[in-house]
């Protein structure tokens, strides 16, 4: 290294150290008022380590995650749009979902159509000939109602909430849903949903924030990005995406990501469910063991070249890999048109098509009982 490069770099490392280690900070303002005229806010979370977090109360929206790279340098690496009306129409035509908690149930339920206690129920098909993410107005177009959480020293939180009514959307039951998002100091991002209902349903909630460790509309997308999935098993689909319904070992697949692994690796093999759905749009069965009601391990994401980690833990027994198969370089956001392969979901949740599946984990939530789910994402640099 050069006298210049070392005295650079030693101003940068001093820099870095003398950034006082700060405390956990929320703060929300006004985001503008939807198209029919309702006004939502931005929160912004920091964890006084170098990570903020910035969500919308329309659809519980993350807008934003700045983390650090290795040399401390902070990016956005969610993909994002500028502003609400983006959301209300880009996110919308596009079926983006970009950072969104979705409900009732993520994810798709064949042609529609599901039974439960003998009754039959239907929903709109919006991915023909599927109905995907709750349907047209699911929790991603709701306003949640968002209020600051418990507040330590240590991390910051908000709480938020909606009442979805009997029958929105073609689901049965009255459904109470509390979500957390909590920011705490060791950088970890954590979403925790709770939700009852006053008829039996089903219920299958995620987060659709699409990841770009490298910031997000950087030029060389996802492909180098190395990704460690703790599944031995994921659930093979039918042309439209539906699970055939039993699991296939990920062993000498595609979707061996047992050990760290390029995203891009085998993204251009003719495999016929890479094919079917454009790159990766596929559930993972999560190896689990011990406690079950305790978050475990499901991925780690880790970009060389800038050094940022993402590791993410959940409750849920799957986890949706999407390789944002449909973003097709005709929307601009933060950062740049965004296109395939820009950005890769995690999407920690129950299988695809519960409801029609005997043979997968339920998703059914009946009276009495409260639906309790945690997903984690930490984040992190690898020097
Ligand atoms: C999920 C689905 C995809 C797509 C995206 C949103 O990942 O599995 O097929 O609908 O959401 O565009």
């Amino acid at each position: 290294m050069t006298q210049s490069g070392n005295l650079a770099g030693a101003a940068l490392l001093a820099a870095v150290a003398a950034t006082p280690a700060g405390a956990a900070t929320l703060t929300t303002a006004s985001f503008g008022v939807t198209a029919d005229g309702k006004p939502v806010t931005l929160t912004t979370m920091t964890s006084g380590h170098g990570v903020t977090v910035k969500f919308m109360s329309y659809g519980g929206i993350i807008t934003e995650i700045i983390t650090p790279d290795r040399q401390g340098r902070p990016t956005n690496i969610v993909l994002g749009f500028p502003s609400l009306r983006d959301y209300e129409t880009k996110s919308a035509e596009g079926g983006l979902y970009f950072g969104a908690l979705i409900g009732r149930y993520a994810n798709r339920i064949a042609k529609g159509h599901f039974s439960l206690d003998g009754q039959d129920y239907s929903l709109d098909i919006n991915n023909t000939p599927n109905a995907l993410h709750g349907g047209l107005k699911g929790f991603d177009k709701q306003i949640w109602d968002v209020k600051p959480g418990a507040t330590s020293g240590r991390s910051v939180s908000a709480m938020l909430h909606l009442t979805s009514p009997d029958g929105d959307q073609g689901f049965p039951g009255t459904l109470n849903v509390d979500v957390s998002y909590t920011l705490s100091d060791d950088n970890a991002f954590s979403i925790q949903y709770r939700a009852t209902t006053d008829k039996d349903t089903v219920l299958n909630l995620t987060n659709h924030a699409y990841f770009n460790l490298a910031g997000a509309g950087s030029p060389n997308g996802v492909f180098q990005q190395l990704l460690t999935v703790n599944a031995d098993q994921y659930t093979p689909t039918d042309k439209t995406s539906i699970p055939l319904g039993h699991n296939v070992p990920v062993a000498g697949t595609p979707f061996d990501f047992r050990k760290p692994t390029a995203i891009g690796l085998h993204l251009r093999s003719d495999d016929e469910q890479l094919i079917w759905a454009q790159g990766y749009d596929h559930n993972w069965v999560l190896n689990k063991r011990g406690d079950l009601a305790a978050p475990q391990f499901a991925v780690r994401a880790h970009d060389p070249a800038s050094g940022r980690t993402l590791e993410c833990l959940t409750t849920e027994p799957g986890v949706q890999i999407y390789t944002a198969n449909f973003l097709k370089g005709i929307y601009a956001g933060n950062g740049g048109v965004y296109r395939q392969t820009d950005a890769f979901t995690l999407e920690t949740q129950h299988f695809p098509d519960s409801p029609n599946q005997p043979s997968f984990p339920t998703t059914e939530l009946k009276p009495g009982q409260t639906f309790n789910s945690t997903t984690i994402f930490r984040f992190g640099v690898q020097k």
